[in-house]
């Protein structure tokens, strides 16, 4: 099956924002054609555009983005193929809610390379959001070169 992705941060309008868009991003740089959303384990911020802060890095490097804020659904953990954690938080409330019958690979992005978690930039400043943004690089990389080379060997 062609992997789809969603990126899940605490409030879906800083860390997964743009790990969703610097994901397609890199898959497009790629040459593939992947499926990548995100959301959020909270409320707080539900139908709000990314942080400005968020847009502002992104825009910084010329990769769109483009989100409403939405909170993760029981339907995403069967809809995806992989649900990426930014820190253990997320991963730990994605578990708690996740469904019987999910089917998704539930993991901390950091996983895939080096088992940090996305720090939460949200009370940072302009330099954190550039960290958060070069992390979403490595970390896209080292996903794609995971999953992507496992799928073509079979
Ligand atoms: P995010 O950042 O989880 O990366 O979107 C946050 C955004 C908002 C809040 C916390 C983290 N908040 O508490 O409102």
């Amino acid at each position: 099956m062609a992997p789809s992705v969603l990126v899940v941060c605490l409030g879906n309008i800083c860390r997964s924002p743009m790990g969703d868009a610097v994901l397609k991003h890199v898959a497009k740089e790629r040459g593939l054609d992947l499926t990548v959303d995100s959301a959020g384990t909270s409320r707080y911020h539900i139908g709000e555009d990314p942080d400005d802060r968020t847009i502002a890095a992104c825009r910084k490097h010329q990769v769109p983005i483009l989100h409403s804020a939405r909170q993760v659904t029981e339907e995403d953990y069967r809809r995806f193929t992989h649900i990426l954690a930014a820190d253990e938080a997320n991963l730990r409330s994605l578990q708690q809610k996740k469904p019987r019958n999910a089917t998704a690979e539930i993991r901390l992005w950091g996983s895939y390379l080096d088992n940090n978690p996305i720090q939460d930039p949200y009370y940072g400043g302009t330099r954190d959001f550039e960290e958060c943004y070069q992390q979403c690089v490595h970390l896209s990389n080292a996903f794609l070169d995971e999953v992507v080379g496992k799928e073509s060997q079979s």
